[in-house]
């Protein structure tokens, strides 16, 4: 019962168990993180947007890595925008980081603004696959570039793997295939992704041209 709650605030972190859940993902999914943006060099001076930040932990990472430029995180949740603003305070107040509440179909920002995007566990939520990948897309600079990382990755050894957080989430584990699929059909080009030997670990990278 008390899992459940927990996980089902994966969603849409809110209440007391979202508070948990939030200081969950932000030590669960550090590793991953690091992993993924291995595969992800970030330039000096680059704006960053993190999509879906949860908890922050992701934008703290990046603020270290732009050097004089700037990371900006959105994320639906208004706990989340919260948690991250405070995890990210001394980034915020130095203008090195901008979090707000906004949903990834509906991006309010100009046109070409990001150097890259980033979005760790939070593909499986979006409402419009395609559509939020093709947002992401109008606010890519030519030559930016996005990074998607999974956890869920579909296991053909185990075609079980997921099936309870996917019926509990009504969500779907994704494939390596599907999702570079997608990122070509939003319109991106250069498309690679990398497994983690021994785990189900995926990060997918593309590029608007
Ligand atoms: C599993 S958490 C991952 C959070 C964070 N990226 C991390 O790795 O710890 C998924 C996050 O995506 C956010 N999210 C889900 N759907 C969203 C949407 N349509 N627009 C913006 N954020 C969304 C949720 O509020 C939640 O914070």
């Amino acid at each position: 019962m008390k899992y459940h709650k927990l996980t089902e605030n994966a969603v849409k972190p809110e209440g007391f168990w979202g508070k948990l859940m939030i200081r969950s993902m932000n030590k669960g999914h550090s590793e991953l993180t690091d992993w993924a943006l291995a595969h992800f060099p970030i330039e000096n001076g680059s704006r960053v947007l993190d999509v879906g930040c949860g908890g922050g932990r992701t934008v703290s990472k990046l603020c270290d890595l732009v050097g004089s430029g700037k990371v900006y995180g959105i994320d639906y949740s208004e706990l989340c925008v919260k948690k991250a603003q405070k995890l990210n305070h001394k980034n915020v107040l130095c203008g090195r980081a901008s979090i707000s509440q906004a949903a990834v179909s509906a991006l309010p920002f100009e046109d070409e603004k990001f150097n890259a995007v980033v979005a760790v566990e939070t593909y499986y939520f979006w409402p419009d696959k395609l559509g939020d990948l093709k947002e992401i897309y109008r606010v890519l600079k030519r030559g930016g570039r996005i990074l998607l990382v999974f956890e869920m990755l579909q296991d053909e050894n185990n075609p079980d793997k997921w099936k309870s957080v996917e019926n509990r989430l009504g969500i779907e584990a994704v494939s390596r295939e599907g999702i570079e699929d997608m990122l070509f059909r939003a319109g991106y080009l250069n498309i690679r992704s990398h497994v983690k030997s021994g785990t189900t670990w995926l990060c997918a990278i593309a590029e608007k041209e």
